[in-house]
């Protein structure tokens, strides 16, 4: 039996995971209150309760005390940006000015191999030190900045996902490359990095309006040339970019139509934002299972609108939480709960906390067809989990102090909640961060 082998990990704290969509189906989530979580070889034996599993451990099995700490999945965060790092929270009147005032002079320094490699340093400890352990990462146009993610993360031993930025037209001149060499460079970093250990690798084109027709086109064959590859890109984020895609693209039926013509809407297409689809574009969402990532902080920063969950529920569309760091103001996934638990509400929506965790874990996994690799504590799942404290604050400890369920214990994670609540973070069963 795996749990006596020699190289076995034990914690003990309380554990929480999901098997499938609180929203959707009852009995959702395994809860053990005093739980044990078994690990080997960097995948997961066991997890249930600790009277279960503990006798049938070695006698010489040293199990960590996580106890009065809660062990969830690590958090899945489905679309950011790491170049983006030096100028979050940066003010603008809005996302078409706040990309040309900050993101693209931020992401030109990108051609700089050393500079990349330092952003990536910085931005793959912070996720860890939030807890998160997977990511959808767009890069710049520089291959470098693509090479320089996945070294970093690959020393890190993380599953993650990043892509070359895709654009040839309506963005600076230094950020420009043609559709040619674009798709150059995407199916050589396809070849070099994708399903390289951890490492995922995504066709990103950056949004419609900065590609060409032919951008667009070449990126849906490579889409159809490397299904398990990743696809993510932007759509109907804010009202002025939707109004320029209709100028630019005519014949759409409608913004996301511009990627469903070219192929680009398949299992493992990752699209951010989506606040402006309508009832047949969230159908299709649904049809091709291409997931949303819910961006909230972001949205509500930018004044971009807000993120209708009814009617995405409505069609059955996966769904996901997302920063969209520099545009989101936080890299905490419990931050990102908070905000979008408030643009859900001014939506007529109340999402629960088992929800917000389930679509920080699973719903994220699924999305990005992972089940069973990420996302939960399946046996023989990878064992990126994190370690929450309660006590993590004098506010946070007075709260949970009198909290009197498991949903109200994760509200109130998910609403006071930032980086201060991990207490640890495991990567493949190896600790990367410790506060
Ligand atoms: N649309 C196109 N590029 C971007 C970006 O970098 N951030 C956000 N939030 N929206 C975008
Ligand atoms: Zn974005």
């Amino acid at each position: 039996m795996a749990s006596i082998t020699p190289k076995l990990q034990a914690y003990r704290a309380g554990i929480l995971h999901f098997t499938t969509d609180p929203a959707f189906e009852a009995g959702s989530h395994h809860w053990h209150a005093d739980g044990l979580l078994l690990v080997a070889d960097g995948r997961i034996t066991a997890a249930g309760d600790y009277a279960a599993l503990h006798p049938g451990l070695a006698p010489d099995t040293v199990v960590i005390d996580y106890r009065g700490k809660l062990i969830v999945p690590g958090f899945i965060d489905t679309h950011l940006h790491y170049p983006q790092t030096d100028i979050i929270a940066s003010p603008a009147p809005g996302l078409l000015p706040w990309l040309e005032r900050y993101t693209f002079p931020a992401e030109r320094q990108f051609s700089d191999a050393v500079h990349a490699a330092d952003v990536a340093s910085f931005f793959l400890d912070e996720l860890l030190r939030c807890g998160t352990t997977t990511a959808m990462v767009y890069c710049t146009v520089h291959p470098e900045s693509v090479e320089a993610f996945f070294i970093e993360s690959e020393k890190r031993n993380l599953r993650m996902v990043a892509g070359k930025v895709l654009m040839d037209r309506n963005c600076p001149e230094f950020l420009r490359v043609s559709a040619e060499s674009g798709a150059r460079d995407t199916e050589a970093l396809i070849k070099k990095w994708h399903k390289r250990g951890r490492q995922l690798v995504a066709i990103t084109p950056r949004f419609a309006p900065t590609s060409s027709d032919t951008q667009l086109q070449l990126a849906g064959e490579l889409a159809r040339a490397y299904p398990d590859t990743y696809v993510q890109t932007h759509v109907a984020e804010n009202v002025d970019e939707v109004a320029w895609v209709k100028q630019l693209f005519p014949g759409a039926r409608s913004y996301l139509d511009v990627y469903d013509r070219v192929g680009l809407l398949r299992p493992r297409a990752m699209f951010g934002h989506c606040i402006w689809l309508d009832d047949a574009d969230f159908r299709r969402m649904a049809e091709t299972q291409s997931a949303i990532a819910v961006c909230a902080t972001s949205n509500l920063f930018l004044g971009s609108g807000l993120f209708d969950f009814a009617r995405a529920d409505a069609a059955h569309a996966l769904l996901s939480l997302a920063t969209d760091v520099g545009g989101g103001t936080a890299f905490s996934m419990l931050q990102t709960m908070n905000e979008s638990f408030k643009v859900a509400r001014m939506g007529g929506t109340s999402l629960s906390a088992l929800r917000m965790f389930y679509l920080a874990t699973l719903g994220a996994a699924r999305s990005m067809q992972l089940e069973g690799i990420i996302g939960n504590f399946a046996t023989g799942a990878e064992a990126d989990f994190i370690v929450l404290d309660p006590q993590a604050t004098v506010l946070l400890a007075r709260r949970t102090a009198r909290t009197e369920s498991l949903e109200e214990l994760l509200f109130a994670f998910a609403l006071l909640g930032d980086d201060r609540s991990v207490f640890a973070t495991y990567a493949a069963g190896r600790k990367v961060h410790q506060r």
